[in-house]
């Protein structure tokens, strides 16, 4: 999508859902989702690494379904639901999986969890039962540079397992 796409527009208004309530702003076309949700709403939980769709802290829910922040113009979130890890954790939907991934240090110094516990939860949503290779692979498109990644696999196993999925 472009200004010109946009008839020539350097805004436009969008109508969506963020973390269940209405949102009507008008937005920068060329301005990324992470931003927007940073800079304009001050919900910096959703992080931004590489900005180049590889790390993966950038994650969010666009219509229940893991995105990248940095890759979705918020232009694109129009008529759409956007879930962030403000608002999952509010409504406790990651709270097992929080208490897993402290109990076993799976965040340390945090930078990669907001978008490990969302693709955990899609992951989690699925309803299949997951090996714990499935698990590494679900996983791969986030990226972290302290735990070594166990720990984090660990915490989404032993969530699987809570609810009889193993
Ligand atoms: S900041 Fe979006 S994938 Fe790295
Ligand atoms: S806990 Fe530091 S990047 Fe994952």
């Amino acid at each position: 999508m472009s200004a010109t796409d946009l008839g020539g527009q350097e805004d436009i208004e969008i109508d969506a859902t963020l973390n269940g309530k209405p949102l009507r702003r008008r937005v920068k076309v060329r301005q990324h989702l992470a931003d927007f949700l940073r800079q304009e709403l001050e919900l910096t939980g959703t992080h931004l690494g590489c900005e180049h769709g590889i790390c993966g802290a950038c994650t969010v829910l666009i219509d229940g379904r893991t995105a990248r922040g940095c890759l979705t113009l918020a232009a694109q979130i129009s008529g759409k639901s956007v879930e962030t890890i403000e608002g999952l954790t509010e409504s406790g939907m990651l709270a097992e999986l929080q208490r897993e991934f402290i109990e076993r240090n799976a965040a340390q110094c945090g930078f990669c969890s907001s978008g490990m516990l969302l693709t955990a939860h899609e992951l989690l949503l699925s309803g299949e039962p997951l090996s714990r290779a499935d698990i590494r692979e679900a996983m791969s498109g986030n990226m972290c540079r302290c735990t070594g990644y166990h720990a984090i696999i660990d915490a989404v196993e032993a969530v699987m397992t809570t609810r009889g999925r193993r």
